[in-house]
């Protein structure tokens, strides 16, 4: 991050421009527009020093419009459902990666965080583990071996796991898992024990919903931690998962409860916040929840030990919420055509309002005053032009090797995106991104790759900057 007066002012500008279009998102028209003003979400709260991801669904990462706007507006990511027990190992010692490897794959093409989700929880457990009679230290190995081949298969790649997921009942005492009931509370420690040794430098979390705000659940949850750390268990963090109902959020109450596990000296995390109201939305039920996210956010934020914030999904239209509360939904921050909602505009809003204004980002492709890095050259060619539009074609070369690509360049105002070549294209504002089609994305160091567009609403400027996974390109 570089202090940048000129950058702060004009990203504030675009921020404001960007909350006062919020209601009046713009159709583009195009396959793979997030319809989101700039600047994203990612890029607002990078210059926080805090984290914004997504639960992603697998099963819509061939979808493009939802696989843009995860790529571009988080910097975090976790499974949905791909990295619980009964996805990865479905019968005994027979383990699935796919998905979970899938998830890794995707955040590593995106420069994003990985938030491991969940490693011991009673909920999908496989039905051998769940149905099966073992002896007690049989148990216990069976789940010490699952979060050891785990962690130890990521180890590196996911920075974050929720080792113990839900092992509390609402008032405070342990869940009748078969776990408890098998082990006693002795299974968290040695499932954080366990994850320690196969991944030293992930950092481990218990998770719970219900516990943000002091009660008696969260008495409970704060007494284990408290124990855990001072018996020396390998615990670094817990996660509050924020699944809130519109209008009966409390933000202090929020932020006093991160506090007080902060100040054991734990990494505290929102780890799936979504705010459900019965549906249909209306607008004052959607300005509501506006402010009940940024109530979430600025507690969050007011906190330094808090180091992310987790939606529990992209769109209302793949939310589990309607699934498990009939009648109720509409809780994420894009709505049924994945177009941002107030909600969305407030959790940018509370990153701005922390700081966000400016990210600094040396790799801005819309600042002048910035050289470049060198890790790259930008050919940006408008081989033909008329008067709505253009036609261009890009190539960089690259001094590292790549897997997985993201461009991003600034368009003139009006201009957008009509169809593209040779990637996958969203537009957000000015700024387009670009990432690579699954046949180009590895790239030699030294090598170059190409991609192509047209333009719509005006033409696009010959030699305009191109940044490189976040690094601006020298012109080339
Ligand atoms: O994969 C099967 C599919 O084969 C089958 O045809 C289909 C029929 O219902 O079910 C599919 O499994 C579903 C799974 O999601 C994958 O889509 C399950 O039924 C469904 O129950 C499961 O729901 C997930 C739920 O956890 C399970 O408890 C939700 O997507 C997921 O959002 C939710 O996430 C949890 C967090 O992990 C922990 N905290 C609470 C949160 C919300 O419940």
């Amino acid at each position: 991050m570089r202090p940048h007066r000129v950058r702060t002012v004009r990203r504030l500008a675009r921020a404001v421009v960007a909350a006062s279009a919020a209601a009046a998102t713009l159709a583009f028209g195009l396959v793979g527009t997030s319809q989101a003003a700039d600047p994203t979400l990612r890029e607002v709260a990078e210059p926080t020093g805090r984290f914004i991801g997504t639960a992603i669904n697998d099963g819509l990462l061939s979808n493009s419009t939802y696989r843009n706007i995860a790529a571009t507006e988080f910097d975090s990511v976790t499974a949905e459902n791909v990295m619980k027990w009964d996805t990865v190992e479905p019968q005994r010692g027979q383990f699935n990666w796919s998905g979970a490897d899938r998830l890794v794959q995707f955040a590593q093409q995106n420069d994003q965080l990985v938030y491991g989700h969940t490693l011991v929880w009673h909920s999908q457990m496989p039905g051998w583990l769940q149905n099966g009679s073992f002896s007690n230290s049989e148990f216990r190995t069976i789940m010490t071996d699952h979060v050891t081949t785990q962690v130890s298969r990521y180890r590196g790649q996911v920075q974050r796991w929720d080792v113990v997921n839900e092992a509390f009942n609402e008032d405070g005492t342990f869940r009748q898992s078969k776990f408890y009931q098998q082990l006693g509370s002795s299974y968290i420690a040695d499932a954080f024990r366990a994850a320690r040794a196969a991944d030293p430098n992930a950092k481990l979390f218990i998770n719970d919903y219900n516990t943000e705000t002091a009660n008696a659940k969260s008495d409970g949850l704060y007494r284990l931690v408290r124990d855990l750390k001072a018996q020396g268990v390998p615990i670094d963090g817990v996660g509050f998962q924020n699944h809130l109902i519109v209008g009966q959020v409390n933000g202090s109450a929020i932020q006093q409860n991160l506090k007080r596990f902060a100040d054991l000296g734990l990494e505290v995390v929102i780890t799936e916040l979504d705010i459900r109201m019965r549906t249909p939305a209306d607008s004052t039920k959607l300005q509501q929840q506006a402010r009940d996210y940024r109530a979430v956010a600025d507690a969050c934020l007011a906190v330094s030990a808090c180091s992310g914030i987790t939606v529990w999904g992209i769109s209302d239209r793949d939310s589990w919420v309607p699934d498990v509360f009939p009648g109720e939904g509409a809780a994420c921050p894009w709505d049924d055509n994945y177009r941002p909602k107030p909600a969305y505009e407030a959790l940018r809003a509370a990153f701005v309002a922390a700081g966000g204004g400016d990210p600094g980002d040396p790799g801005d492709p819309g600042d002048p005053g910035d050289p470049g890095t060198g890790s790259c050259t930008a050919a940006f060619t408008v081989s033909n032009r008329w008067a709505t539009g253009s036609v261009v074609s890009v190539t960089v070369r690259t001094t590292q090797a790549l897997n997985g690509w993201r461009a991003e360049f600034d368009l003139p105002s009006g201009v957008t995106v009509a169809g593209g070549w040779n990637g996958g294209f969203s537009q957000s504002g000015s700024r387009v991104t670009v990432t690579n089609a699954a046949y180009n994305g590895t790239v030699p160091a030294g090598g170059t790759f190409s991609f192509g567009f047209q333009t719509a609403g005006g033409a696009a400027q010959d030699g305009t900057a191109v940044s490189l996974g976040g690094q601006r390109c020298a012109a080339g």
